[in-house]
C-alpha cells in the first residue's frame, strides 16, 4: 500500500496532462529518435508508475518502438494499471510492449533494471526522494548512459485566489511536511527539482526545465477540495498548536470553492537529461 489512492491519480491525471511542458517531451523525444536507420526499441523504465498515467502522456509524444517497464510498490495500483493499459493499449496505434514490476524502489536501487541507453522516467515522485537517494538514481542512470525525463516535481509554489492573510503560513507549513520521510529518507520536497538538475548537470547531462503548473479553476471543486484538505492536515500535523487557525483556513477556502471563486496554482517543474 502507498499514500496513493487509484481514485487520487485518476482525478489528477488530466491536471497532469495538461500542465506539464510539452517542449520537454519533444526534446527527449529528438534526443532519443535521431534520423538513420531505424534504431531497436526504446527501453524505458517509468518509476513509480502508478496507474500508469506518465505512459499514456508520454509515449505518443516519443512516437518511436518502445518497451516500457512499469515499477511500483503498491500492489493495488498495479492491479488498476492492468485494468487501464488493457483497453488504452488496444486502441493505440503505437508500436509498444508493457510490463510491470512490483519493486520498493527505497529499499534500494540494486534491483532496478537499467539497460544501456534507455530512458529512465518518473512523473510526480521526485519529491517524494532523498538526496542520497536520488544522487544514487542519477549516478545509476549516468553510468548506464540513460536519459532521464522526469515530469511535476512539486517546486514549493501554490497560490490561492482569492488571496487569505492563512495562506503564507500554510504554505510554509506544507513545505516542512514535504521534507519528512516518504519512505526515502528525509525527503527534498521543494527542492527535488533543483537539486536533481544539478546533480544532472555535474554528471555530464545536457539539461532542460520548464514549468508545469497545475492551474485548478473555480469549476474544479472536487480537485480544489481535496487539495485544501490535505494542506490543512499537513500543516496540522506539522503545527499541532496552531490546528484551530489552520481549521478556520480551511473553512474560509472551501466558502470560497462553493461559491465558485476559488483558484489555486501548484508549482511543478520538468526536467530532462539528455547527452
Ligand atoms: C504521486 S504518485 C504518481 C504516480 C504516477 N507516476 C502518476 O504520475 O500518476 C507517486 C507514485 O510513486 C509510488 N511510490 C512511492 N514510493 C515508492 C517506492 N518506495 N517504490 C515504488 N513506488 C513508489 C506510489 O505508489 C505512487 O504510485
Amino acid at each position: 500500500m502507498s499514500g496513493f489512492s487509484a481514485d487520487w491519480l485518476a482525478l489528477r491525471e488530466p491536471f497532469d496532462a495538461a500542465a506539464r511542458a510539452p517542449q520537454i517531451g519533444v526534446h527527449v523525444a529528438a534526443a532519443l529518435t535521431r534520423p538513420g536507420p531505424p534504431a531497436p526499441s526504446l527501453q524505458v523504465i517509468d518509476l513509480g508508475a502508478g496507474t500508469g498515467a506518465n505512459l499514456r502522456y508520454s509515449a505518443p509524444l516519443l512516437g518511436c518502438t518502445q518497451e516500457w517497464l512499469l515499477v511500483e510498490h503498491d500492489a493495488a495500483l498495479l492491479a488498476v494499471l492492468e485494468q487501464r493499459m488493457r483497453p488504452w493499449l488496444a486502441a493505440t496505434r503505437l508500436e509498444l510492449s508493457v510490463r510491470s514490476v512490483k519493486l520498493d524502489l527505497a529499499g534500494g536501487l540494486r534491483d532496478l533494471p537499467l539497460p544501456a541507453g534507455a530512458l529512465l522516467t518518473a512523473s510526480a515522485l521526485l519529491d517524494l526522494t532523498s538526496e542520497d537517494w536520488l544522487q544514487q538514481l542519477l549516478g545509476k542512470a549516468a553510468a548506464a548512459g540513460a536519459s532521464v525525463w522526469f515530469a511535476l516535481t512539486y517546486d514549493g509554489r501554490m497560490q490561492c485566489q482569492p488571496p487569505d492573510p492563512e495562506d503564507a503560513q500554510v504554505r510554509e507549513l506544507v513545505n516542512l511536511h514535504q521534507r519528512t520521510d516518504k519512505g526515502f529518507g528525509p525527503a527534498l520536497g521543494p527542492l527535488a527539482g533543483q537539486r536533481a538538475a544539478s546533480i544532472m548537470a555535474g554528471l555530464g547531462y545536457h539539461v532542460h526545465a520548464a514549468l508545469s503548473d497545475w492551474c485548478v479553476g473555480p469549476e474544479q471543486r472536487r480537485l480544489q477540495r481535496l487539495l485544501i484538505e490535505g494542506w490543512c492536515s499537513a500543516a496540522c500535523e506539522m503545527a499541532p498548536q496552531r490546528s484551530a487557525a489552520l481549521r478556520r483556513w480551511r473553512m474560509r477556502r472551501q466558502a470560497h470553492i462553493d461559491a465558485g471563486e476559488s483558484q489555486l496554482q501548484v508549482g511543478h517543474v520538468d526536467l530532462a537529461g539528455t547527452w
